[in-house]
């Protein structure tokens, strides 16, 4: 019996050609409910883990029914066993890369993943254009407009995520920049879209030419964020995926596949619109974050030297916190660089046993990727109901009696609100400045991502406990339950 027939025809189910190519458009509407049912319920971290699943089970339906049901001028999908094997191996790669990133790499394993996206919708379209090559078929315009802009889009994507996972990486640790960076980025584009159009009205297949705009477009993907500094990465990494969700809807209208079309359009409009987000959050236009070429951790603005900051020790922050009413938790990024979060739980659930109150305020842009302080604090099982956006807990907070800030620097700086010659005028922050007492954890004066001094440090009803995040609530709770 050969592999084919094990694999190939009798994989098919016993239907005729119509019948299974019309089962299988129900199964396609089916997976693209999933994918929409799945983006909504990722919105919330309480339905996130379902809608991850959700979307995942219908792909896994649409991948095996496409292999069961696919007829291409009546012949069943050949070259089953390499599709699985490659499958598997892809999967298998997947999941130990998945199971084993520490939550800090979590941003660079999405953009690795988002890449390889973009890498395959440029392989089919490569592929497709070989076929009609090969088969002497001339192309028509609008097919080959959409092969032309997969191809371009899924190869900028690539490439850029690459980078950008290199930088995150720290493999690559320079932004790259000069004068006339952004006119010559765009020349290089202009080349690729022009190739492109070329390919298009002439109406002809050029291997050489194809491979020039691949070319030309990878290297576009390079030189646009090879300037873009690293904390700047999560937008770029979220444009960059919204860029694979487009290339894959170009490739699901060139094949009149609903569910390619659904998954890219969904992937395209939720990676925009977290972009948007995103660049709102930090008070900067996309277009700012994408061509100013900012981004990069800045050195200390140095003012620091003539003012005066409160130290204290584990034993004076565990006297406050034991004895206040009502407790707020800031964590930033410091949090999860220390992957302080099962200590921070540790002692919250501590305080609580002694009758304080504990809230966790969340700012959207914390941390380093969109929901990276409710991911944190999931991993170490805190309520989702205490935890509280900016929004909800700012007018709270002249009642607070302490807010705790645990490795979080720019989403408390009043500068936002007070000095509009600072980066930060006019990004919305968490308003710990404005409750009773405040303590703050971190390991130096350094400034954060946007490299600027914080006014709260100085103030008088804040208290600095100068250590690694982790190491310094393990002592706080010591001392706590000493007393
Ligand atoms: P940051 O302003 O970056 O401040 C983090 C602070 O953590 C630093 O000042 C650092 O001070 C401290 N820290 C680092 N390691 C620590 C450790 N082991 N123990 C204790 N403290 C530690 O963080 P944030 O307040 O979360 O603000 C996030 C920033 O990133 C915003 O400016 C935001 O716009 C930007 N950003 C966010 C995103 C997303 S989507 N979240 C995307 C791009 C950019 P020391 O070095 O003194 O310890």
């Amino acid at each position: 019996m050969s592999w084919r027939r094990i694999f190939g025809a009798s994989f098919l189910l016993p239907l005729g050609a119509m019948q299974s190519e019309h089962i299988l458009a129900i199964v396609y509407v089916v997976a693209s409910v999933t994918f929409i049912v799945g983006l909504k319920q990722l919105s919330h971290p309480r339905t996130a883990r379902r809608g991850n699943l959700v979307a995942a089970v219908g792909m896994a339906l649409a991948i095996v029914a496409t292999m069961a049901l696919h007829t291409s001028n009546g012949k069943p999908l050949g070259n089953i066993l390499l599709i699985v094997l490659a499958m598997a191996i892809g999967t298998a790669i997947g999941w130990v890369a998945a199971r084993r990133v520490p939550m800090t790499a979590m941003p660079q394993m999405v953009s690795l993943f988002n890449g390889m996206g973009g890498g395959c919708a440029a392989a089919i379209a490569m592929l497709e254009m070989v076929h009609a090559t090969e088969s002497a078929s001339v192309l028509a315009p609008t097919a080959s407009s959409m092969i032309v802009a997969s191809a371009i889009i899924g190869s900028v994507s690539l490439s850029g995520s690459l980078v950008a996972f290199a930088k995150l990486q720290g493999i690559v640790e320079r932004s790259l920049r000069f004068r006339g960076q952004n006119v010559a980025n765009t020349l290089v584009l202009l080349i690729a879209l022009g190739i492109g159009t070329a390919i298009v009205v002439m109406q002809r297949n050029d291997p050489l030419l194809f491979a020039t705009m691949i070319a030309t477009a990878l290297l576009y993907g390079i030189a646009f964020v090879v300037p873009i500094g690293g904390a700047d990465m999560p937008v770029v990494i979220s444009f960059l995926n919204s860029c694979t969700g487009v290339a894959a809807a170009f490739g699901g209208l060139y094949y009149g596949n609903h569910v390619m079309l659904t998954g890219g359009i969904v992937v395209g409009a939720a990676g925009m619109l977290l972009t948007l987000l995103m660049a709102r959050a930090m008070n900067r236009s996309v277009l700012n974050v994408l061509f100013s070429h900012f981004g990069e951790t800045a050195a200390p603005s140095g003012t620091t030297a003539h003012r005066t900051m409160r130290s204290i020790t584990p034993d004076d922050a565990a006297v406050l916190l034991r004895y206040a009413r009502d407790v707020v938790i800031v964590p930033g990024y410091g949090l999860a660089v220390a992957q302080g979060q099962h200590a921070l739980v540790k002692l919250a659930s501590e305080l609580e046993r002694n009758g304080v109150r504990v809230r966790y305020a969340i700012h959207p842009v914390a941390g380093r990727m969109p929901g990276h302080m409710n991911v944190l604090l999931a991993e170490a099982n805190v309520p989702y109901e205490q935890l509280v956006e900016m929004d909800d807990i700012n007018p709270d907070m002249p009642n607070v009696d302490v807010v705790l800030v645990v490795g979080a620097n720019d989403v408390v700086n009043p500068a936002a609100r007070t000095d509009p010659s600072s980066p930060l005028w006019g990004m919305p922050i968490i308003d710990a400045d404005r409750a009773r007492n405040v303590i703050v954890i971190k390991r130096s004066m350094n400034p954060g991502y946007a490299g600027v001094d914080n006014e709260l440090f100085y103030m008088p009803n804040t208290s600095m406990l100068f250590g690694d995040a982790k190491a310094m609530m393990e002592a706080v709770l010591e001392r706590v339950k000493q007393l």
